[in-house]
């Protein structure tokens, strides 16, 4: 945010471009594309990314012009909202919008990135080259880092501009090192070949597990949707949450994320027998919890 603000500041007037929703109210949060709910009543087979067309006709137009807005800051695939996969056109959509106003595009990749979904940046799945992207978590197996990329047009500050009292740390920096020698080595192209494993066994159950409403994902980032009817869609949070604490007493650790969705992120490292163990156990949380 702070290298979003300070890289448009010679070209812009307001302190909207100063930072996000969380710190300055009126910076919008917008529709999320979403092609199993989406917001705006399209479905796959019709998908005009709408979404990227209101941010335009909408918003730019009644709201928030265009040229006060230093960033747009979007996740490549929705973490904690739901593990939700946008439709193949979005990002290059939006991308292009961006560039058509003068905009940075700014990729949150603190969950997805770092080889998760089988390639480093999940943004690369959309062929977009973002102008910033943020990374975190998975950068240093763990280790406390944070890092943000951009070009050096974008990074050459005046002296003074940021500071970090425990940035570049260099254990973390070491461990950062050690991670991206894994994941070039063996990890990254193990997360998209158990990923594959992961998804097509998580589709078999859908087929007879009526409450695994939806199965999305790439690599090893994949989110399952529990709802109580298929055909309604109505969201189960609590047949959700029932099967992450029977998954849990059984050996396997589940987290959700959105209202009624679980995420399976495993460790990279995860073998082709540890995916098997996981499906069903999964399967055996599930038929307890829906029962
Ligand atoms: C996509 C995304 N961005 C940012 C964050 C926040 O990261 P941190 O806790 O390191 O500030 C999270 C945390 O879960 C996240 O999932």
């Amino acid at each position: 945010m702070e290298i979003a603000r300070l890289s448009s500041r010679l070209r812009v007037r307001s302190f909207r471009k100063s930072t996000t929703a969380l710190f300055c109210p009126e910076s919008p949060t917008c529709p999320t594309p979403n092609c199993y709910r989406c917001p705006l009543g399209q479905c796959d087979s019709h998908c005009d990314v709408e979404c990227t067309r209101w941010i335009e006709e909408t918003l730019f137009r009644t709201s928030l012009p265009a040229e006060e807005v230093a960033a747009i800051f979007v996740e490549p695939i929705q973490g904690e909202g739901g593990y939700i996969v946008p439709p193949a056109s979005f990002h290059r959509k939006l991308f292009e919008l961006a560039g058509k106003y003068g905009i940075l595009y700014v990729t949150d990749e603190v969950q997805a990135g770092m080889g998760r979904t089988g390639k480093m940046l999940a943004i690369e799945h959309f062929g977009v080259a973002p102008d910033i992207v943020a990374l975190a978590k998975g950068i240093a197996s763990g280790m406390p880092l944070g890092a943000t990329i951009a070009p050096a047009g974008i990074m050459d500050w005046e002296a003074g501009s940021h500071a970090s009292t425990f940035g570049g740390n260099p254990v973390s920096c070491a461990a950062a090192l050690a991670t991206m020698e894994l994941l070039e080595e063996a990890l990254m192209s193990n997360a998209a070949e158990r990923g594959e494993q992961l998804m097509s066994g998580l589709r078999e159950l859908q087929k007879c597990l009526e409450c695994l409403g939806d199965v999305r994902g790439k690599g090893l980032m994949i989110g399952v949707e529990i709802v109580k009817d298929r055909h309604t869609k109505e969201r189960a949070a609590k047949w959700r949450d029932a099967i992450v604490q029977g998954a849990f007493r059984r050996g396997l650790l589940l987290l959700g994320c959105g209202e009624n969705t679980i995420r399976f992120c495993p460790a990279l490292t995860i073998s082709p027998e540890e995916v098997d163990v996981g499906l069903t156990i999964f399967e055996e949380a599930v038929r307890e919890a829906a029962a």
